[in-house]
This record gives C-alpha cells, structure tokens and sequence, in this order.
C-alpha cells in the first residue's frame, strides 16, 4: 500500500501532528543530530513491525531506543555505575549505550531482535527532543534508509528512500554531525565499541577509565547490524585513490582540485567531512553512468576520521 507521506516543519503544530501519528502506531522520520531516524512507538509491536517493513530490514537486527531524558534509561535497562557515567558524560549525545534489558521491560521484544539486551539513545537535537516530549513515547529509531543503503542526512533523502511508505518526515534541516551514533556495549564487565562515531574511543576511555574493546573483523558481528557491505550507493566503490583513476567519478579530502567531481573539505575538516560524506556519496551515485565507479581518496585515520574510514569501507566492501 502507498502511504501519501506529509512533509512538516519541526513548528509547534508539526509536533503535535507528528506526536499523534506516533501514537496512533504510525511511522515518522525525525532529524537527530547524526542522522534522520525513522522512528515508531517503541511500545507498539505493530509499528516497530512497521520499520522492519518499511526499511526491508533484517529481523535480526534490533534498533535503538530513544529517550528524551538520561532518567529513563533505568525505566528499561540495568544502569550500572559505569553506565550511568557513560549517561552523565554523554548524553544527550550520540552515544547509543547497549544495556541489558530489564526482566519485565514494557519495551516490545522486536526492538531487541529477540536479545536481552536493549540499545539507548538520548540524542542532541531540538526537534528530536521536542517530538520525544510532544510524544512521550519512547521511539525505536534507525536511521531512515532502506536497510543496506546510504544513511540520511536531509528530509529529501528520507523522501527519496521511503517516500510513500511511512507516514510523515518532521524536516529540520540537514543533520550536523552527519554519521551515525557511537554503538557501546556494556552488558557485561567490558566495554566494546561496536560502532565507531562522533564519540570518540580515547573520549570513552577517559570518561570509564577502562580499557575500551573493538572487536576484530575476524569477529562474528556483535552489533547485529554491523554487517560488512552497508551504506552502499549503486556505483561501486573503490577506496584510497590518491589520484583520480581513469574514468571514475572522484571524492577527494582536502583541497580542491580540477579535477575532483566533490571534495569532503577542502580545508581537511573531519567534521565537515563527516557532516558531507553520505550526502556526497548520494550526489556522485546520481551523476555516476552505468558501471562508472565512485573512488575516494584517503582519509586520515584519526578523530571522526575513523568513524568516517568505517562507512567508507562498508560502502566498498564486495556485496
Ligand atoms: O545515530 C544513530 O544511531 C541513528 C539515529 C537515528 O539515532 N540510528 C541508527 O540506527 O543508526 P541503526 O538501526 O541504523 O543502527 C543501530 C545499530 C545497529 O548496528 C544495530 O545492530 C545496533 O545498533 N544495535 C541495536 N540494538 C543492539 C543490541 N541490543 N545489541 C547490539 N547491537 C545493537
Ligand atoms: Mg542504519
């Protein structure tokens, strides 16, 4: 069934026609600071049903859950002290905590894919707090892409992805940080990064004053969702080309040349980088011809730099 989707302004009466779709089981895209989320009543098994649907997404990766106040988290999960100080530190923020699930958590069992523990999120952005308040419901909310796909920075890319299939898009503007949340898992006496983001692991370590461990590829993926081929345009994708290769389509990082097709920064920013990357992935996808290949140049592998060298590989990585 096509949906006609509703494009509202992040306004007073956009919320409140946001908030009671959400609570009618509705589906509704909302801008956080990392990226749109497409978010559903984290109550409701009929709409959290609803995202899998709609993004085409594997039943076995479960969403996080937003909250719109630090406090809430223990409503659902067990906090232990190095969890409440990963909270206090960071949130609101995108840092996306993997907790255990309390026993008789009134969160719906498909948000966890069926594990016992549950992913939460406060985020940093007015409209998304305002709808989480407007609401007050706690929204599962992943990024508001079909499953597989390049992750949305812009209510238009949410459009061009889902338009039809959910609901509404509460637009707010382009997303500033640009990747998704940093994914820690503290379910048990380590911690793991699972998910490298704008948190950094050095800022973590320093906050929990442990060790932080990322798991190695050889792993089986512990974030369910962290398969290897993700954030994928159509063109293919090769990676570290320090110059452009013949007939390909070029993103460089750092300053502008003739010959590049985008730049991420011209002034070697990592953050306007990463606030630039899946959008300019979108760009050169559209402008890429049949079999036409998309290289990236290298980007340094420190700061948001590994946040953003993550994507860049998932995006290259064989299908
Ligand atoms: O920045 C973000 O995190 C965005 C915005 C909308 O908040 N959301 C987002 O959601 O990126 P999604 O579904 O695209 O990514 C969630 C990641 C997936 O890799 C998933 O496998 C992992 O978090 N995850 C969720 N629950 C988990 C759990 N219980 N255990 C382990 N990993 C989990
Ligand atoms: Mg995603």
């Amino acid at each position: 069934m096509r949906l006609k989707t509703l494009v509202l302004n992040a306004s007073e009466d956009g919320f409140r026609v946001a908030a009671d779709l959400l609570n009618q089981g509705e589906l509704v895209a909302f801008p956080t600071e990392t990226v749109y989320g497409l978010g559903a009543s984290a109550l409701s098994e009929r709409a959290v049903a609803g995202i899998y649907a709609a993004k085409g997404r594997p039943s076995f990766n479960p969403l996080i859950v937003h909250v719109g106040d630090p406090k809430d988290a223990s409503l659902y999960a067990r906090v232990d002290r190095l969890a409440q100080v990963a909270i206090d530190t960071f949130w609101p923020g995108p840092l996306t905590l993997v907790l255990p699930r309390l026993e008789h958590c009134v969160l719906v069992p498909a948000v966890s894919a069926g594990l016992d523990s549950v992913a939460l999120r406060m985020p940093n952005h007015p409209a998304a707090l305002s709808l989480l308040r407007a609401s007050g419901l706690p929204l599962a909310a992943p990024s508001a892409n079909p499953s597989g796909g390049v992750s949305p920075t812009t209510a238009a890319h949410v459009r061009d992805g889902l338009g039809g299939k959910i609901s509404a898009i509460l637009d707010h503007g382009p997303c500033p940080v640009g990747l998704e949340s940093t994914v820690l898992s503290l379910t048990d006496t380590h911690s793991r990064l699972l998910r490298p983001g704008a948190i950094s692991r050095d800022a973590l370590q320093a906050a929990l004053g442990q060790t932080v461990e990322v798991p190695g590829d050889e792993d089986v993926p512990s974030a369910p969702g962290q398969l290897v081929s993700h954030y994928a345009p159509s063109a293919r994708v090769v990676l570290d080309a320090s110059v452009r290769p013949k007939g390909a389509l070029w993103l460089r990082f750092g300053p502008a040349s003739l010959e590049a097709d985008i730049s991420l920064s011209e002034a070697g920013d990592l953050s306007e980088a990463a606030a630039r990357l899946f959008g300019a992935l979108r760009e050169l996808d559209d402008m890429a011809e049949p079999d036409q290949i998309i290289a990236v140049a290298p980007v340094p592998e420190m700061g948001l730099g590994v946040a953003i060298n993550d994507r860049l590989r998932r995006a290259a990585a064989p299908r």
